[in-house]
């Protein structure tokens, strides 16, 4: 994933670039470049490694000045993270600068076809070869930046959003999308194109929404939107709430420490506008019809990563309300085992980021099966929830630390509303049953609060365990989905082997995996909801204890019956069974940032990894 900015007005292109560069940073950063269209003609900088290099670089040799321009933050895909392989790529005249994201995957055969009519490459990257062939399309084109840009798109095949520039046309700036981000901000005198809003809301909140396979121009006055063919193209126009502030770190030393805090507000903010005067669930949003709801005889939930783990926990409790069979599938995997999907199969893709390949080409495989495809995303106007049937948005507001935490809980409470909005129509759950379960889900920012303000004992916790090798998480029912988060949170943050299993899994053989000091988080279901699975997961604390553990559990106030059997016990308010994964992930979330922070290692921005993963 890339972070891209775009610029035309009567600022400094190059300030409005780097600044809008930094808030998209999280989106991948191995190299950064810009290019700018200056009266002097065209000038770049590009270097390998974060931002903060190429800005050292600009300010050692300071570009002309500029009131068109763009710039790039790379997450490599093809070609290694070198100055060479950054983006911008120019072509031969050195007077077109092209960025990209995504993947050309026809790229090598143009790169030949491309040298053996004379261009000279310099990378290795597949977006060079646009640049080669957008200097030619130029050129038949007559100068036309954007039709020279339409003539191309329809050359290249894979995932791409491009923008390009040429000092032949310094008045406008170019872009063009097929599966993958851009957007458009208009302001006054100026306009913007970028991934995501992030990188322009301080100047303008006034978003235009780009559809699949389209070419937009932008000039200091105008904003036109056409078809590859060249047909003018319909758009939304849409504000973007989230104040600038909102996408800064809030005065914590971390996106992701601003996230957890923020995670009662998500939750709050998720339920908000969803319960009618009459207390009825209204999901208007939604888009699929009570009719179409009531045809739903299976459901499957298609997601990556956390995502995915939302959807395990999601599969419960639509189930336990709903009495529709839930498959959770990896999207990675869902295409592939020729899935069985027919128009009465509802496929719910989870994604914060909402522009997840792996995800999007799962739901292009559902929908081509007929399937009726309903979005949980967080990204308003991403691509997931424009190809989607229905869309509900989670309300957790910009995500920016790459390891995903208040859009996990938000999803969960997204994907409970839909089940109860599911039981409401069906008629499985009477609406005083409904409204309880809505009054359950209200309470849980409160005790999200409650447990947040006693996380110092964990954070101490980390700093004894920094030196382990391994840490395993177990969990029954609605915990086991829990011990894969906390796993998976400690993997991408501190870079430790960590397994999350479930708790009645372990005597199948992972438990030879524990040895004298071994750490083993547990999260306890509440004794007051099924006592028969507490007793059971109570029991495996005592195996692995057995065996030299050294037992982390996660357990209601109250529950004193634990005690024995810990050595290290964390609290979290009662709450019912299904609302538990709101409450125990949460300590789970700040034991990895802190180990992650005990280790010295980028929080926000873990090796290897970037926030939206938009290559399958
Ligand atoms: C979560 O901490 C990870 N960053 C990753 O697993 C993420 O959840 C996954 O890539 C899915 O992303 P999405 O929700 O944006 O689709």
């Amino acid at each position: 994933m890339c972070g891209i900015v775009g610029y035309v007005g009567e600022q400094s292109a190059l300030d409005v670039v780097i600044s809008g560069l930094r808030r998209l940073e999280y989106r991948g950063y191995d190299s950064a470049g810009v290019a700018l269209v200056t009266a002097d003609g065209l000038a770049t900088d590009k270097r390998a490694g974060k931002l903060i290099n190429l800005e050292e670089s600009l300010d050692r040799t300071p570009l002309p000045a500029a009131t068109t321009g763009m710039g790039h933050t790379r997450w490599a895909t093809h070609g290694g993270p070198t100055d060479r392989n950054a983006h911008p790529h120019v072509d031969c005249t050195g007077k077109l600068a092209v960025i990209h994201n995504g993947i050309i995957e026809n790229f090598s055969k143009l790169r030949l076809g491309l040298e053996t009519n004379g261009h000279d490459f310099s990378s290795e990257t597949d977006t060079e070869s646009v640049a080669h062939l957008l200097e030619d399309a130029y050129a038949a084109a007559g100068g036309n930046l954007a039709q020279a840009m339409r003539d191309v798109c329809k050359q290249l095949v894979g995932a791409f959003t491009l923008v390009a520039v040429h000092s032949d046309s310094p008045e406008c700036v170019v872009g063009a999308r097929r599966n993958s981000p851009l957007v458009v901000g208009r302001g006054v005198g100026e306009n913007f194109l970028a991934s995501d809003v992030s990188a322009f809301i301080s100047f303008t909140r006034n978003a235009v929404e780009l559809g699949q396979d389209q070419v937009v121009e932008i000039t200091r006055d105008g904003i036109s939107v056409t078809t590859f063919d060249g047909a003018p193209a319909e758009t939304n126009e849409y504000e973007v709430t989230w104040d600038a502030a909102a996408a800064e770190k809030g005065g914590f030393e971390h996106f992701m420490l601003k996230e957890i805090a923020e995670q009662p507000k998500a939750v709050a903010d998720t339920l908000l506008g969803r319960v009618g005067v009459d207390g009825k669930l209204t999901l208007d949003e939604m888009r699929l019809s009570d009719e179409e709801l009531r045809e739903v005889d299976k459901i499957i939930v298609i997601a990556c990563g956390t995502a995915y783990n939302a959807g395990m926990i999601a599969k419960y409790a639509i189930e336990h309300w709903t009495r529709i069979p839930v498959e959770v599938e990896l999207a990675s995997e869902f295409r592939y085992r020729d899935p069985i999907v027919d128009p009465q199969t509802l496929v719910i893709a989870i994604s914060q980021s909402g522009e997840t390949m792996d995800t999007l080409m799962a739901l292009r495989h559902a929908r081509e099966q007929r399937a009726r495809v309903l979005a949980i995303c967080n990204t308003n106007g991403s691509t997931i929830p424009r190809e989607s049937d229905a869309v509900l948005y989670t309300h957790a507001g910009p995500e920016i630390a790459v390891a995903s935490t208040k859009a996990f809980l938000t999803q969960i409470v997204a994907a409970y509303l839909v089940g109860l909005y599911l039981a409401q129509v069906r008629g499985n759950k009477y609406g005083d049953e409904i409204a309880a379960i809505l009054t359950d889900l209200r309470d849980m920012p409160e005790k999200i609060e409650r447990v947040l303000e006693t996380m110092e004992p964990v954070r101490k916790l980390a700093s004894t365990l920094k030196d382990k090798t391994s840490v395993l998480f177990l969990g029954r029912h609605v915990g086991f989905p829990v011990a894969l988060e906390g796993a998976l949170k400690l993997k991408e943050l501190a870079y430790m082997h960590a397994e999350g299993f479930a708790a009645g899994e372990l005597k199948h053989g992972p438990i030879a995996l524990v040895e004298a000091g071994t750490p083993v988080f547990v999260t306890i279901p509440s004794p007051r909801g099924r006592s028969v699975v507490h007793d059971k997961v109570v029991s495996n604390v005592e195996e692995v204890r057995a065996r030299g553990a050294y037992t982390i559990l996660i357990a209601e106030e109250g529950d004193e019956s634990i005690n024995s059997a810990a050595d290290f016990i964390i609290r979290i308010p009662a709450c019912p069974t299904l609302m538990q994964p709101l409450l125990a992930t949460v300590p789970l979330q700040v034991f990895a940032c802190e180990m992650a922070t005990v280790k010295g290692f980028d929080v926000d921005q873990p090796r290897n990894l970037a926030k939206s993963v938009t290559v399958e």
